[in-house]
């Protein structure tokens, strides 16, 4: 067994974990006639009640297009939209609106970026700089670009404890790398990387780094001005939101400089056939009608969050990972892939002789919820020569009587399979 722990600190005393449960009325449900216990926080994080009333409000009340009409329904939909935008640019502490782009989720927010960026800045012999422990969604769309471009896509290797190796960044970076795009926290193990390192030392190269930031947003505390990051991607039910919505934070520079990813009604200014202008940002990118009740639920999402506060919510999820760290070292067999010095509320594991599908199946069928199968990240795996793990990830709302179950579940599985 070669599970680390780590002794928790900043123990929380005042986090009322029942209080918050109860705002999640998924969470009093039973699965299999069993009490639920939900571990799969980094594929989608369960809604508040007060998300679910904003967008039920939405369309109860307020429901109409926005940026189009002079009727009072629209209005109210057009500011109930922008003033979302505004929640989104406080939350990260953005400089304007304008660098705020709502998108369909984190892929999209990425695809945006790759597409429009790279359309104009790559050329046949540059390079894209991401990581081995990218999600497909930071690894394909360069991929896509890069073949277009005929450029090359490079990948910062990882250690044996799934950190990314900080010295083959620094090698790596040469006068024809023209983006990074580096994920912040890895969905599969957790790792967050030293991404306030990585973007200055880009910088010293001039290069500007996409930190995908869809794992860490629910997690950690983020300033884009203070990272200095030039584009920051997040999706919106990842933090307690609606699926389908997301955001891409960009440099205004850097996004007034790039050309309209997608075109329709609202991205333009004027329209003739011989030649189109764009509209101004942010709605350069926003072509169509966009998310709107969407964006008022995330809104209403980061408003839950500051009402707890992301800094008592990260010490509190650490607790947790502390605790399944640990408890979950009386489990037989278990290894944990993964093992990254800092790391945020996921683990890992895999069993040498039981696949990770027939551990969620019989985990699924004690009210247990994990993920398995390679999280959309094979590179990854194919790093660590495993097919799959078996991945708990937890969220604001978990409890170490969660990691009880979960560890209990796990000891019914070797009964069952060994
Ligand atoms: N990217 C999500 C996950 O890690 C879906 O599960």
């Amino acid at each position: 067994m070669n599970l680390k722990t780590v002794s928790p600190k900043n123990k929380i005393d005042t986090y009322d974990v029942e209080k918050i449960r109860r705002d999640f009325p998924v969470l009093l449900q039973k699965v299999h006639g069993q009490k639920l216990c939900y571990l799969d926080n980094a594929a989608t994080t369960q809604k508040p009640r007060s998300v679910i009333d904003a967008v039920s409000r939405y369309y109860e009340t307020i429901n109409s297009n926005v940026h189009r009409g002079v009727h009072s329904l629209s209005e109210m939909a057009t500011q109930a939209y922008e003033d979302s935008r505004t929640t989104v640019k406080n939350f990260i502490n953005a400089a304007s609106e304008k660098e705020i782009i709502f998108t369909r989720g984190t892929t999209e927010a990425i695809n945006l970026v790759a597409h429009s960026y790279g359309k104009i800045n790559l050329k046949e012999g540059d390079e894209v700089l991401i990581t081995n422990m990218e999600h497909h969604s930071n690894i394909v769309p360069w991929q896509l670009i890069c073949e277009e471009k005929n450029a090359k896509l490079k990948v910062v290797p990882v250690n044996n404890d799934g950190e990314l190796i900080f010295e083959e960044f620094e090698k790596q970076l040469n006068e024809r790398t023209k983006i990074v795009s580096v994920v912040y926290v890895s969905n599969s193990l957790g790792t967050i990387n030293p991404v306030k390192k990585i973007i200055d030392k880009a910088h010293s190269f001039g290069i500007p780094v996409l930190l995908d930031g869809a794992q860490a947003i629910q997690h950690l505390k983020i300033d884009v001005q203070e990272l200095d990051c030039d584009f920051f991607a997040f999706s919106g039910h990842k933090i307690y939101g609606p699926t389908g919505i997301g955001v891409l934070y960009g440099r205004e520079k850097l996004l007034e400089s790039m050309p309209p990813y997608m075109g329709g009604g609202d991205m333009i200014s004027k329209v003739t056939f011989e030649k189109t202008t764009y509209n101004e940002l942010p709605h350069k990118f926003e072509a169509g009608t966009p998310h709107i009740s969407g964006a008022i639920g995330l809104a209403e999402a980061l408003r839950y969050i500051n009402k707890i506060g992301i800094k008592k919510i990260s010490a509190y999820e650490k607790e947790i990972l502390n605790y399944a760290a640990s408890s979950l070292l009386q489990v037989n067999g278990l290894k944990v892939i993964g093992q990254a010095k800092e790391k945020s509320s996921v683990i890992s594991f895999v069993f040498d002789n039981i696949h990770p599908h027939d551990v969620g199946t019989f985990l699924d069928f004690e009210g247990i919820a994990v993920r398995t199968g390679h999280h959309c990240t094979q590179p990854l795996m194919d790093r660590f020569n495993i097919p799959a793990t078996t991945r708990a990830s937890f969220a604001l709302y978990n409890t170490k009587e969660e990691v009880d179950i979960l560890v209990n579940g796990l000891k019914k599985v070797l009964e069952v399979f060994n």
